[in-house]
């Protein structure tokens, strides 16, 4: 593979060909990679991630969905100001529980690198979905299922595409915990609901393997409980 010019100068030609990686090696690489430099994205590199987002599922084909792309540093320093109020609550919460528990608390300490460092983020890419749901009205389980369904599975695109092509990013949603400021900062209408964030940027560290749980210990057939692939050694083998 030839040499990639230096992050700040890299265009969406140096990179676009590592959209053609096999699947399963994004899938199997791509994760919350939190620690990413501050150098610039090249606006088309963040443009074709979300184009690649755009071919997901939504409820009814609605297509119901926005994408903000911060990149103003006032915009960012808001949206890291609600980050920094969540996880002062939520990462102190998490410390206590991880105490003895030193991967947990590795993974603790690349969020507050992300908490700290938020505004130097290069692109925050904040997903939204429009309409479909009356505010303060609850849903029923699927309904609220059917509704942020409609942009998961976008951002999970998006995130696949940016690591084929060497960003690394992460959905996060602790930045959003006050809809109403997040409005506020991006001038989003009441019928837009900010749904997630994904930080992007060049990384600073490595991407996967992931550890995730043996797929026999989550499948079950027929009937909950039912679990015959438990244990399966073919199963569990690859994480
Ligand atoms: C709905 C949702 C919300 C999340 N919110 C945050 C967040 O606010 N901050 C953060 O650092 N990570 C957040 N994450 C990322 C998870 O912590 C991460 O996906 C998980 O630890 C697995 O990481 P890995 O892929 O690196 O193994 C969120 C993930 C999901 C699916």
């Amino acid at each position: 593979m030839s040499e990639l010019p230096p992050p700040a100068e890299r265009t969406l030609a140096d990179v676009e060909d590592g959209l053609h990686m096999p699947l399963e090696d994004a899938i199997l690489t791509q994760r919350a990679v939190r620690r990413l430099l501050p150098d610039p994205v090249d606006d088309a590199i963040v443009l074709r991630c979300i184009e690649l987002a755009l071919k997901a599922p939504t409820g009814s084909n609605g297509q119901n969905w926005e994408f903000v792309v911060v990149k103003d540093g006032e915009a960012k320093a808001g949206l890291a100001r609600r980050y920094r109020e969540a996880w002062r609550i939520y990462g102190g919460l998490g410390r206590w529980a991880t105490r003895q528990d030193p991967p947990a608390r590795r993974m603790l300490d690349a969020v507050q690198w992300q908490v700290d460092h938020l505004e130097e983020i290069p692109v925050l890419v904040v997903a939204c979905l429009r309409g479909g749901r009356l505010p303060f009205v609850p849903l029923p389980p699927v309904g609220e299922s059917s509704y942020y369904g409609s942009i998961y599975p976008s951002v999970q695109n998006l995130l696949l595409a940016a690591r084929a092509m060497g960003l690394g990013a992460a959905l996060i949603t602790l930045p959003l915990w006050s809809t109403t400021a997040v409005r506020r900062q991006l001038g989003l209408p009441l019928t837009v609901t900010p749904c997630a964030v994904v930080p992007l940027g060049w990384p600073r560290g490595r991407y996967g393997p992931t550890t995730r749980k043996p797929v026999g210990q989550v499948v079950h057939l027929d009937r909950y409980g039912n679990r015959p692939w438990l244990g399966d050694a073919t199963a569990s083998a690859r994480d």
